[in-house]
């Protein structure tokens, strides 16, 4: 009888081992750095609830939002280490990947969200989903967050308010660029940090969408936030090639819809929080609008537009005259 259950065991496990039966659903993970209230963090509970419903157990999403898993100085690195499977930094953060990515962070290229999606929606936007795949990283798609706005501790109304004053940045030697075009510091820090730079002083001012500003409080330690419009905050959705790869092309498929899908809530979401979100902060009083007059916008223009030609040859002129044409 012995013998005999034995024989079972073996049969019973590598019937395990074909059909899966016994396994636990394998995990993959998910990791970002601002809060769950937000275009993102909605897109990647989307993302986890398709994914449980229509591969039931045979995968599990874990999502962790708040740099709580991995933060912007780590989260592409632990990508391709396979420690997580999916991130959606800024579009400013893959520096160290490519710069052709750079072309989002040029100061008053796009006029609006519907240009910017134009632009990413178009063949020359596509391509640069593959602009890392070399460096192992594969593009899924682009996601937005919205415009983004200068807060500070002064009003900024002219390039001149800026100078001298420190400005935390992303990690983009545009966005440095575009700092120093008007004579104030720019600092490159994690987004999980900025809270505690702004409230101690420490730095004074920063740029950030409506809903960044929103869902992370700064605008309760800024006295000021001027509606500039001056730059695009949007995500690419990345994961690793040796992870995309290793899943078997029926699930790689159903991995793929369900985060167009997400996307697109996610891209809806964005949309309504910009103004959601810029009416709650008005509404709180916390800190005050500074909307600019088109002569006074135009001075910030023409301070920060010379900064495209510095980066033109490593982004590319028919990428920048691509992106150009998206306004119209
Ligand atoms: C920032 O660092 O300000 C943003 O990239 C955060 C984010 O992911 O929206």
């Amino acid at each position: 009888p012995l013998k005999s259950i034995a024989k079972l065991a073996t049969i019973a496990s590598i019937l395990a081992a074909s059909f899966n039966v016994f396994a636990e659903p394998v995990e993959i993970k998910f990791s970002h750095v601002v809060a769950e209230n937000t275009p993102k963090g909605q897109m990647a509970l989307k993302f986890k609830e398709l994914i449980e419903q229509r591969l039931p157990g045979e995968y599990v999403v874990n999502v962790f939002p708040n740099s709580q898993l991995f933060g912007d100085n780590n989260e592409l690195a632990a990508l391709l280490l396979n420690d997580v499977q999916f991130v959606a930094p800024s579009l400013s953060k893959f520096e160290r990947y490519t710069k052709k990515l750079q072309i989002f962070d040029l100061p008053f290229l796009f006029e609006d969200m519907a240009a910017v999606d134009r632009f990413q929606q178009s063949d020359s936007g596509q391509k640069l989903l593959n602009s890392m795949n070399r460096k192992g990283v594969v593009g899924l798609g682009y996601l937005h967050n919205g415009m983004k706005q200068f807060s500070a501790n002064n009003p900024l109304m002219l390039p001149k308010d800026a100078n001298g004053k420190k400005f935390r940045i992303m990690a983009s030697d545009v966005i440095a660029a575009q700092f120093d075009a008007v004579g104030a510091i720019p600092v490159k820090k994690p987004f999980s940090e900025v809270f505690t730079l702004l409230q101690t002083r420490a730095i004074d001012g920063q740029e950030n969408t409506w809903s960044n500003t929103y869902s992370m409080k700064f605008y309760e330690v800024q006295s000021h936030i001027t509606e500039s419009n001056h730059g695009v905050l949007d995500y690419m959705v990345v994961t690793s090639n040796t992870f995309w790869k290793g899943l078997p092309a029926d699930k790689r498929a159903v991995f793929k819809s369900s985060l167009d899908e997400a996307i697109a809530l996610g891209n809806k979401i964005a949309a309504e929080k910009d103004n959601e979100d810029k009416q709650a902060i008005l509404d709180s009083k916390r800190s005050e609008l500074v909307t600019l007059s088109p002569e006074d916008r135009q001075q910030w223009v023409n301070a920060m537009k010379p900064v495209w030609a510095k980066f033109e040859d490593q982004i590319g002129k028919d990428m920048i005259d691509a992106a150009q044409a998206a306004n119209t």
